[in-house]
């Protein structure tokens, strides 16, 4: 029976354009964008909320603003659907956040970085523990991924945690890759971060996949640290000056990771969630077999 975890903070960095999504993603955010019935930030913060965070801390941008009104209640819609008697319908809306759950909304002034927008939570989180999550980054886990790592965190007493999957060594240029030192099957110790290495130059392909248990020491890292790659402040420069001060793990989840923040990824995801779904699964499966029969013959 893992101890009680003490993390109470996450942090949803929501400030990215979302450009490799246009036009869809123009006028709307990117996590708004629906994996069958729920937008991807409602997955985000469902995890975080399933392992124990109760802060949930959006550091949002410009056309985000749509993010806040989802997670506001909406007394308008609430009375119409209960007028029409649609309680299925009123459930999903009042099922969106526990009563127990914060939204705290900070603006990031300028895209200045992923480190930086971690930064920017710097005075909600204060000197506590918190989660990071990507909401692109999917993960589909019968124990979310970040309960899985706040697990990890209390097992080694404290430090930081970071979920990291194998990614096919030409694509390490996507991702901060991680060298590490084997602890058990699933945890190590990590010795060296780089962010976005090209293949020929990358110490692993162990990639970070959007989830982050932190220490609150990297503020006063990602205070310090320049610019990195892309022109940006990085976390991942936080996190390799946390290194040799501090314990950082990497931890491999177990589960399905999807990455929405690409088209492939995205559409994967929308297939996968929509077999598994209670109500539409089935019918959706007939209706896949259908036209890949359909291609098949026509392609044969
Ligand atoms: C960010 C991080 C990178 C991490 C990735 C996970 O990159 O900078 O270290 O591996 O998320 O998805 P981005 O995808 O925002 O370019």
């Amino acid at each position: 029976m893992p101890r009680k975890n003490p993390i109470r903070t996450a942090v949803f960095p929501v400030a990215g354009r979302g450009t490799r999504f246009l036009p869809a993603t123009k006028a709307s955010p990117k996590e708004m964008l629906p994996i069958v019935d729920k937008p991807l930030i409602q997955y985000a913060a469902e995890e975080a909320l399933a392992a124990g965070a109760t802060n949930l801390v959006f550091i949002t941008g410009s056309s985000k603003r749509a993010i806040e009104d989802h997670f506001d209640s909406d007394a308008e819609l609430e009375a119409a659907l209960e007028a029409q008697g649609k309680q299925d319908l009123l459930d999903s809306l009042r099922g969106i956040l526990p009563a127990s759950a914060s939204c705290i909304y900070i603006r990031q002034p300028s895209p200045l970085g992923l480190g930086h927008a971690v930064l920017c939570a710097r005075p909600v989180v204060g000197s506590e523990p918190f989660y990071v999550h990507l909401a692109d980054d999917l993960i589909d886990a019968e124990r979310p991924c970040l309960g899985q790592m706040a697990d990890a965190f209390v097992e080694r007493g404290g430090g930081s945690v970071l979920g990291v999957q194998t990614v096919d060594r030409r694509e390490t240029d996507k991702y901060g890759i991680v060298a590490v030192e084997k602890i058990n099957e699933r945890l190590s110790r990590v010795r060296q971060i780089v962010e976005k290495p090209k293949p020929d130059e990358a110490p692993s392909n162990l990639a970070v996949v959007g989830r982050y248990l932190l220490s609150p020491t990297i503020f006063d890292k990602l205070e310090k640290i320049g610019r990195g790659a892309g022109g940006e402040i990085q976390l991942t420069d936080g996190i390799a000056a946390l290194l040799g001060q501090e314990d950082v793990h990497a931890y491999a989840f177990e589960g399905k990771r999807y990455d929405c923040g690409s088209k492939l990824g995205y559409l994967e995801a929308t297939v996968e969630y929509g077999l598994k779904h209670p109500q539409l699964g089935d019918a959706f499966a007939d209706i896949l077999a259908r036209v890949l029969a359909q291609r098949l013959r026509r392609s044969a």
